[in-house]
């Protein structure tokens, strides 16, 4: 069984793309053991107690330096003794020391066809933004391992979707989302989980 820890700051809709995946055994071998979040708000913390999977948070305002909250989640990943990490719009820097310690243990999914739209900077809308403004016609989403540099680790999987007349950044997230993101990050984990 592949003990997954799944990171994330917002709404957690690959998250539940995941859990889904899991229940419906289109992935298997694969456990959630932990959901952890930067922000007490992410509604992906109440998916996560809705599956009873322990939530927990760790904030960057109760510590007082950053060296702290780095270490704070270091000490919570390694608590559930993870076999892959999985960043699932997680908008928090991952620290040196722990790309070192979980090296090639860590995904992340972006929403473009990398290497257009990423890097820093590259997050969100702004994604989206920066590729209606560039007038591509295609986008996508990719998922690759997590290394030192912001985007830049090796590609697993990538999706393309269609850019449409009309589209507004929203929009377009929406599509990026159901067609791409929340299709090939659990694709992504299974593949891992069965070391295709
Ligand atoms: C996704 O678009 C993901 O690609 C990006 O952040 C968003 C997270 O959405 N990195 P959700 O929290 O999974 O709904």
């Amino acid at each position: 069984m592949l003990r997954v820890v799944v990171m994330v700051s917002g709404g957690g809709t690959n998250l539940q793309a995941i859990l889904d995946a899991i229940d419906s055994g289109k992935i298997t071998n694969a456990s959630v053991e932990a959901v952890i979040s930067n922000n007490s708000g992410a509604y992906a913390l109440e998916r996560a107690r809705k599956h009873q999977i322990p939530a927990v948070c760790i904030s960057p305002k109760s510590y007082p330096d950053r060296a702290a909250f780095h270490q704070a989640l270091l000490e919570t990943v390694r608590e559930y003794r993870p076999d892959l990490i999985v960043l699932a719009g997680f908008l928090v820097t991952i620290p040196a020391e722990m790309i070192k310690e979980y090296r090639n243990r860590i995904i992340n999914i972006h929403p473009s066809l990398i290497p257009s739209f990423c890097g820093v900077g590259y997050y969100g809308l702004k994604v989206h933004e920066a590729a209606l403004k560039r007038g591509v016609k295609i986008t996508g989403a990719t998922v690759h391992y997590v290394d030192e540099g912001v985007d830049s680790g090796p590609i697993l999987l990538q999706k393309a979707v269609e850019v449409k007349e009309g589209d507004t950044p929203e929009i377009l997230q929406r599509r990026v989302m159901e067609e791409a993101e929340w299709q090939i990050l659990p694709e992504a984990i299974n593949r891992i989980a069965n070391s295709k």
